[in-house]
């Protein structure tokens, strides 16, 4: 089959999507995206809104009906849209909006006879063994703990995809993603740990790292996740598949730290304090090791993450620099746009 010439992507306002639209457009293809800027924003869309290839809708992605005529000339979807943290959106909301949302986008692909990419994350592994293998066995905390219902979400959103795939010929590839950062990372908690402790130094405060700061991620900058996500929607091969897309470099909490002040030309000691996890709430529990198997992703998409993690913190600490001065600039307050 041919490459898809027009994509259709949920949460083109936020981080992940933004810069997937500005690749697709960049290789010559169209894009159709929505958002509905309950976490986006729209200076995200500032490099390509006026691309004459793009075409903006602001919508639910729940809004089935709008969704299928929406992308109606598309070629194939990618659904990025989601509630991601619980802590702060609420577990209900998370769960309700992440299973609506993904439900939506299954029956428009039905529909339309075209494939449908979704977005789950590496959350799902909870604490199984690492490396993750797509085909681990999972090991998720329980629902007393409100933090495993994004997991949750995400997946039941892959268990119906399947069974949409297996009863009713829905075309999917299902990728979960590992830590993406870089610039346009929502600036807060909700970007992820290199977005907080980037304003948080910014704002002349301490970064919080949450228990011990030795539990291991693996991070991915965002043009390798994106990367991914385009080998995926090329891929044949990827239908009906589960594929890891994630960095190569294991980092502890408290290494990211260290890194991120470095990136920000910040010396002397570390300006961080340590948060207890009882501090946190919600009966939090922690991930220790996230590190995925990239074996398959390897060999069905010859997917291989390439920007090491000092590289792409440094572009990324250059972002947030550039956006504070540009908000300072116009005379906006940073903390009321974060
Ligand atoms: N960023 C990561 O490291 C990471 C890791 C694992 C999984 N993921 C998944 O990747 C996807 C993209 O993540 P991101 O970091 O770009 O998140 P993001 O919050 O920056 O982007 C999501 C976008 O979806 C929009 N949105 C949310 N609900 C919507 C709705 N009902 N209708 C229309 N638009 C809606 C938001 O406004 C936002 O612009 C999500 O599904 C997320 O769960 C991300």
């Amino acid at each position: 089959m041919t490459n898809p010439a027009t994509v259709g992507i949920t949460g083109v306002a936020g981080f992940i999507g933004s810069h997937l639209a500005e690749r697709l457009l960049a290789e010559g293809r169209s894009v159709v995206g929505i958002d509905d800027f309950s976490h986006g924003s729209p200076s995200n869309m500032d490099t390509f809104r006026d691309h004459p290839n793009f075409t903006f809708l602001e919508l639910d992605c729940r809004d089935a009906l709008r969704v299928r005529r929406t992308f109606g000339d598309c070629d194939a979807l990618v659904h990025l849209a989601a509630e991601k943290i619980p802590r702060y959106g609420g577990a209900l909301k998370t769960l309700q909006a992440n299973v609506a949302g993904a439900e939506s986008l299954y029956e428009a692909a039905l529909a339309l006879d075209i494939p449908v990419l979704v977005a789950s994350t590496s959350d799902v592994y909870g604490n199984a063994t690492p490396p993750f293998a797509e085909d681990a066995n999972l090991t998720l905390g329980p629902p007393t703990t409100r933090r495993w219902a994004y997991a949750t979400s995400k997946l039941y959103d892959e268990h119906v995809a399947l069974a949409m795939a297996a009863e009713q010929g829905l075309k999917v590839k299902i990728m979960r993603f590992f830590g993406s950062y870089g610039p346009r990372n929502n600036p807060s908690w909700w970007g992820g740990p290199q977005a907080a402790f980037f304003e948080i130094l910014l704002d002349g405060k301490l970064m919080e790292i949450h228990g011990d700061g030795r539990q291991i991620r693996t991070f991915t900058y965002v043009s390798d996740t994106v990367d991914g996500v385009v080998r995926t929607l090329d891929c044949d091969e990827a239908e009906g598949e589960i594929l890891n897309i994630g960095g190569e470099e294991p980092t502890t909490i408290y290494r990211l730290a260290h890194e991120c002040q470095a990136a920000l030309g910040m010396t002397g000691p570390l300006r961080a304090t340590m948060v207890p996890y009882e501090a946190i709430g919600g009966k939090y529990q922690d991930v220790r090791v996230r590190i995925p198997d990239t074996t398959k992703a390897a060999r069905m998409l010859g997917f291989r993450a390439t920007v090491g993690l000092a590289e792409g913190l440094a572009v990324t600490a250059d972002w947030h620099r550039a956006r504070r001065d540009a908000l300072e600039t116009a005379g906006l307050d940073v903390a009321s746009v974060a």
